[in-house]
């Protein structure tokens, strides 16, 4: 613990030389974070162009892969990836939950599963953002993360048995009806296109664009976060955390260089290819 604390003190050029850096994602749950993204971003690339095969974009771009085959090919690609990297988090969750009896898992400060505090907090800065209150002091997770968290375990649901069941329709039609095969694929579409559109507006609002977070969270590239963000974006934990005695099995050394360097092209990619696909998407949905 004393390197980490000397660490913090070394880097000046980080914010000060007393500034402090604390763990708020494990490295796990970094790159789980980093295949989700990547094969998002890769699903929505080849899908969209299957959806709005009449634009021009799609024809380019498919093109450009080899091909609609190509396409599909690819599709399903990412998505076996995506499917792997969601069923070892199922397993995680469940193993953390159940097997070691991990408490505050599936409830309490620091559980995605919403709660009281959530609606009051939902309610508290809707009032914040017309000037009728004071901010709402966030715990280790706040509301439109928890929404994010199950937006994303929901549509993994619905859009990956949907499309499976278009994959593999000759295994799917033993157990369901002819109608039923038809309307997964009208399922997959319009829940593919809901996700993509939140994903690459209000998500990325939300979490990159906010004022106190613009122009990129860095956190869950680099996994840690300044004392002073710590504080101010998450309160109520920080205050839990010091009253607990556990702050400081949280501290961290500060990210290395080329870690921020290295998240924030990574970052401003991704950005900037998911607000490419919602601007084509916008042009294909209205232009059509
Ligand atoms: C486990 C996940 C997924 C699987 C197994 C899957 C599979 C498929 C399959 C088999 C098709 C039909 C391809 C064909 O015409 O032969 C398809 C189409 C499509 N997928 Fe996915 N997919 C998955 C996830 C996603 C995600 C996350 C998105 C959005 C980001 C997405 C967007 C689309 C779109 C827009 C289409 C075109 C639908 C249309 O033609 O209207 N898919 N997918």
């Amino acid at each position: 613990m004393a390197d980490l604390e000397q660490a913090a003190e070394e880097r000046p050029e980080q914010g000060g030389p007393r500034e402090r850096y604390y763990v708020r994602f494990t490295r796990a749950q970094r790159y789980l974070h980093a295949v989700l993204f990547t094969t998002f971003l890769g699903l929505a690339a080849t899908g969209l162009p299957m959806r709005f095969s009449q634009s021009a974009w799609a024809r380019l771009l498919a093109r450009g892969v080899g091909g609609f085959g190509a396409i599909i090919f690819f599709h399903k690609l990412f998505a076996v990836v995506l499917t792997v990297a969601f069923l070892i988090h199922v397993k995680g969750v469940f193993q953390r939950g159940l097997v070691h009896r991990e408490k505050g898992i599936f409830w309490g400060p620091t559980s995605m599963v919403g709660n009281w505090k959530d609606v009051k907090d939902l309610l508290g800065h809707l009032r914040w953002m017309v000037g009728l209150g004071p901010k709402p002091q966030f715990e280790r997770y706040a509301y439109w993360e928890k929404f994010d968290y199950w937006a994303v375990f929901w549509g993994m649901i619905v859009i990956g048995f949907s499309g499976y069941a278009m994959w593999f329709a000759p295994f799917f039609a033993r157990f369901l009806p002819g109608w039923a095969l038809n309307a997964v694929l009208v399922i997959h579409s319009e829940e593919a296109l809901l996700a993509i559109l939140f994903i690459f507006s209000i998500h990325f609002v939300n979490t990159h664009l906010r004022p106190d977070s613009f122009p990129m969270d860095m956190v869950i590239f680099t996994g840690v976060e300044s004392e002073e963000e710590f504080k101010t974006k998450r309160p109520k934990e920080y205050e839990r955390l010091t009253a607990e005695g556990k702050l400081e099995s949280r501290l961290s050394h500060p990210p290395a260089q080329w870690l921020t360097d290295f998240s924030r092209v990574v970052g401003a990619i991704a950005i900037l290819i998911g607000l490419t696909l919602l601007v084509l998407t916008l042009s294909a949905y209205f232009g059509s």
